[in-house]
C-alpha cells in the first residue's frame, strides 16, 4: 500500500462501514473457545484489538502498519513477509483479509498450503477477498491490489490445499455497482489521482451502509451468494 494509505486505514478502520461490517462477519466465524489466532497481514491492528480477549497475534510487511498496531497497545505483531512465512501447526483460526490479493505475493497458493500447514486440526482459515477483475480502478493502485478473485477460483485453490469448504459467499452486493459506476465515471472524467476510496463521509451516509452490510451479514447466516459482490469471503477447515 502506498504509505500514506496506513494512516487512512488506522484513522477509518474503527468507524468506517466497510471495517466495522467485515470485522463483525469475521467474528461471528469464530468459535469463543478458540484459543490461538494469528491475523496474517495485520495491518494497523484494528482485528487484533477486537480479538484481544483470545489468543492473539499478527505480523505484516509495513513498519508503518506495525507501528500503528504499536500505538494501539499491541505487543503481540512482528515484522514478517507472507512470502517467506511458515509455521508448525499451532493455530486454531487464521485470518488473512485482503492480504494475498497484493502486489508483490508471488504465489498465493503456497501461501494458502502454509496456511494450512500451520492449522491444527479442526483450525479455521477465514479469507477475505477483493472480487471480479472488472472492478479494477485507482483504488486498487494505491492499496497495491494486484488480483481480483472469482469464488470458484479461490474454492478450487482451497480444496487443493487440503481445505474443506464451510462457507463461502460473495459479500457487498451493492457496492459492486456502487464501484462499477465509480470506475466507469473514473475512465470517463479521467481522474487519474491514486487514493484509495476510503474518504469521511457523514455519519448518516455511513450509519446508512452500515446497517445495510449489517443486514447482508445477517442473510448469511442463513444462505449465501454465489453470484456478484465487490469482495469474496471464504471459511475453509484443516479437516
Ligand atoms: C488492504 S490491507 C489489509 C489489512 C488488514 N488485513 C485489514 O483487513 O484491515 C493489506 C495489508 O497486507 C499487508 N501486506 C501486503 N503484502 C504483504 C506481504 N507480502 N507480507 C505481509 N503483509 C503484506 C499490507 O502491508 C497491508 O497491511
Amino acid at each position: 500500500m502506498l504509505p500514506s494509505e496506513y494512516k487512512i486505514m488506522h484513522d477509518f478502520e474503527t468507524n468506517y462501514w466497510w471495517y466495522v461490517a467485515l470485522h463483525e462477519l469475521i467474528i461471528s466465524k469464530i468459535n469463543k473457545k478458540s484459543q490461538k489466532i494469528l491475523d496474517a497481514g495485520c495491518g494497523t491492528g484494528r482485528l487484533l484489538e477486537l480479538l484481544s480477549k483470545h489468543q492473539s497475534e499478527g505480523f505484516d510487511f509495513s513498519e508503518e502498519a506495525l507501528e500503528f498496531c504499536k500505538s494501539k497497545g499491541l505487543n503481540n505483531v512482528w515484522l514478517q513477509d507472507i512470502n517467506t512465512w511458515q509455521s508448525e501447526p499451532k493455530y486454531d483460526v487464521i485470518i488473512s483479509a485482503d492480504v494475498i490479493c497484493s502486489t508483490g505475493i508471488d504465489d498465493y497458493k503456497s501461501i494458502l498450503k502454509n496456511f494450512y500447514q500451520a492449522l491444527n486440526l479442526d483450525g479455521i482459515l477465514i479469507l477475505n477477498l477483493p472480487a471480479f477483475e472488472i472492478l479494477r480502478r485507482n483504488h486498487d493502485k494505491a492499496v497495491f491490489v494486484g488480483k481480483r478473485f472469482r469464488l470458484n477460483e479461490i474454492k478450487n485453490s482451497l480444496k487443493d490445499s487440503g481445505f474443506t469448504i464451510k462457507f463461502a459467499t460473495y459479500r457487498l452486493f451493492p457496492l459492486f455497482f456502487v464501484i462499477l459506476f465509480e470506475k466507469f465515471h473514473q475512465k470517463i472524467f479521467r481522474k487519474t489521482e491514486v487514493k484509495s476510496d476510503l474518504r469521511s463521509i457523514p455519519k448518516f451516509v455511513n450509519a446508512f451502509f452500515l446497517l445495510t452490510n449489517r443486514i447482508e451479514n445477517f442473510i448469511f447466516r442463513f444462505v449465501n451468494n454465489p453470484f456478484l459482490g465487490s469482495s469474496v469471503f471464504i471459511v475453509v477447515e484443516k479437516i
